[in-house]
């Protein structure tokens, strides 16, 4: 039996995250085109315009959405409350039910709004989202050693540190190496129950 649909929409403090829709386009294509440079390794160049037309859009949400639908993958944009500004994306991603009943976690927030705390409130979310929307049991996030930023965000939101995890995942060409960040719900005070009954 497959678990059923969820439709998502998590408000905090400063912000909202919910799946992408059709009305977000010009939001999106602004979010993508007004970042600065990179900051860093794991930072995105700024998108070409061919890459930010509503076709381009388009194709992007009808992936996403087919993935929501298998419970495959969840994709939240990071919408600012006050303005509505998209500033980022929460993936939870390459969903195990079954026994592992895992997701993993992925997260970016576009460069001009970095060190605001954006990261760790979308992320802890996320979380919740994980948690109480989607009755997962546990997720991971996999971070290069030296992505410290990323680290403090993992622990910021109660991850665990696992331990290194050597040639993870073919990144930029080549196999990396992450340290693994998780929880299961009992470490957020929530006892798991299967989705399915
Ligand atoms: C990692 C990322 C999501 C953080 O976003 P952010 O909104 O700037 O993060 P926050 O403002 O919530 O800050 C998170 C923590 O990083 C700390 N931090 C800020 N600048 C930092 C820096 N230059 N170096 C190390 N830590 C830094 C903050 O102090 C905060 O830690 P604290 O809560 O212990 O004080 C963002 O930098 C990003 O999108 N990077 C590119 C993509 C990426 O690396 N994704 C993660 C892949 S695993």
């Amino acid at each position: 039996m497959k678990t059923p649909r969820v439709v998502i929409f998590k408000k905090t403090k400063r912000l909202f995250l919910r799946p992408l829709q059709l009305m977000d386009h010009e939001n999106w294509a602004q979010a993508y085109s007004s970042m600065h440079a990179p900051q860093n390794e794991w930072d995105e160049t700024n998108w070409l315009d061919s890459e930010l037309s509503l076709k381009k859009f388009k194709e992007h949400l009808k992936k996403h959405q087919a993935w929501q639908n298998e419970d495959h993958f969840y994709q939240f944009g990071v919408f600012r409350k006050d303005d509505g500004l998209l500033i980022g994306f929460i993936n939870l991603m390459d969903i195990s039910r079954g026994l592992f009943q895992n997701a993993y976690l992925g997260y970016r927030i576009y460069n001009n709004h970095w060190g605001q705390g954006y990261a760790k409130e979308a992320c802890q979310a996320a979380v919740e989202i994980a948690f109480k929307n989607l009755k997962l049991h546990r997720i991971e996030a996999g971070i290069e050693p030296t992505n410290k930023r990323s680290i403090r965000v993992a622990k910021a939101i109660g991850l665990r540190k696992e331990g290194l995890s050597p040639r993870r995942l073919l990144l930029r060409n080549k196999w990396i190496d992450l340290v693994l960040y998780a929880a299961t719900s009992e470490e957020f005070g929530l006892k798991w129950k299967n989705p399915k009954k």
